[in-house]
């Protein structure tokens, strides 16, 4: 039986992966920080279904000790302290895990089982002040971001680790990825649920901060599934994964709210805490090597996305689910 280790199994994409591979048959593993509440939001409908073990990117040892027992055949990395904003309030901390935490996870594998194939989540925050339109897997980097300075680092270590050792590493460079369960503070997500609240009555007004920022939102269901391809392949490598397309904030917005029947000039609110000291004006992925290698391409798109996470919004706050 294949098992799956996944590291951030309680974020967004760990419970879309988690999913994906237990329709798969896997045994999934799923790597969880000691807490003080419980993170299972996500993941609650799985908990009968995966294993959940306590580990921390910051901890060697325990990274060690989950794979001498449970001893997966693939790991999914994808734990990171990663919302942007945080990291420049966070720096230390943001490369520590996001950063150093990949190289614990490779030595373990490589103290361990070198046949164990890893994946890590690398990210189009990378890209930062982009050096090309679009962006692809030879698009130079240049960061803005303590995030992305610390992705940029686990990229490297994971390619590095490939070539010096001989390890099935993949690295997936994937732009923005989005759903319903994406957490509240990322820029969709707080506008979904803002929309929501307005309509309801919950709310008057959304303040947001850059407006004209540009991104190439795809859905996270899709993505998850680009992660697993990387890894059936006969070599391991690094893949851009995104839509093609790009949209601004803005746009985002004109859609979300357009779907509630509502013009978002009168509810959006400028407000300068939401701006960054240095901002990721635009990204837009050239995916054509995933599409033609892993014969990979997302199936929803911008508009659905945006407006089934509407929907879903309206559903959980008009019925007082979660
Ligand atoms: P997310 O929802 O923020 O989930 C992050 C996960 O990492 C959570 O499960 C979190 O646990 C866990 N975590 C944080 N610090 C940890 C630590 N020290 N030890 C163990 N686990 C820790 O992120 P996501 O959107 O699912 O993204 C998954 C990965 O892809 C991340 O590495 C992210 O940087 C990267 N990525 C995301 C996107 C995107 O658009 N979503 C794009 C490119 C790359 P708690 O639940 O306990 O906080
Ligand atoms: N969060 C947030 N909140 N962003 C805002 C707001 C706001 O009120 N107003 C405007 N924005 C703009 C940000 O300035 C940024 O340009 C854009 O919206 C997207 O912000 P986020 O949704 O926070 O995502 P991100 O692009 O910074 O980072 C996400 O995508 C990366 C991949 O490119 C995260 O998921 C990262 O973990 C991921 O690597």
């Amino acid at each position: 039986m294949a098992v799956a280790l996944i590291t951030g199994i309680t974020g967004q994409d760990g419970s879309y992966l988690a999913e994906l591979l237990l329709s798969k048959d896997y045994k999934v593993v799923g790597v969880v920080r000691r807490s003080s509440t419980s993170a299972f939001e996500r993941i609650e409908h799985l908990l009968d279904d995966i294993t959940t073990v306590q580990g921390d990117l910051h901890d060697q040892g325990s990274l060690l000790g989950l794979l001498e027992e449970y001893r997966p055949t693939e790991v999914y990395n994808l734990a990171a302290q990663s919302f942007v904003p945080t990291s420049w309030n966070q720096p230390a901390l943001t490369g520590d895990v996001t950063a150093l935490g990949v190289t614990r996870m490779l030595e373990a594998i490589r103290f361990v089982d070198t046949k164990i194939k890893f994946y890590q989540a690398s990210s189009s925050e990378m890209f930062g002040r982009v050096q090309e339109v679009p962006q692809s897997e030879s698009t130079p980097f240049y960061p803005r971001s303590p995030y992305g300075v610390a992705k940029v680092y686990g990229h490297w270590i994971t390619v590095n680790y490939r070539e010096s050792f001989d390890l099935f590493a993949s690295s997936g460079i994937l732009f923005n990825h989005e759903s319903p369960r994406r957490g509240l503070e990322f820029v969709t997500r707080k506008i979904t649920d803002g929309v929501a609240r307005i309509k309801l009555g919950m709310q008057k007004e959304l303040r947001l901060g850059n407006l004209k920022a540009q991104r190439d939102w795809g859905f996270a269901g899709d993505y998850v599934e680009a992660m697993w391809l990387m890894l059936q392949q006969d070599q391991s490598d690094s893949f851009v994964i995104g839509t093609g397309e790009t949209h601004s904030v803005r746009e985002f917005c004109e859609i979300a709210f357009g779907h509630a029947d509502l013009d978002y000039k009168e509810y959006v609110v400028k407000d300068e805490r939401f701006y960054r000291p240095a901002e990721v004006d635009l990204l837009i992925s050239d995916p054509s090597k995933a599409y033609s290698v892993l014969g990979w391409e997302p199936v929803v798109g911008f508009k659905e996305l945006v407006t089934v996470m509407v929907d879903e919004d309206m559903e959980r706050l008009s019925t007082g689910t979660k």
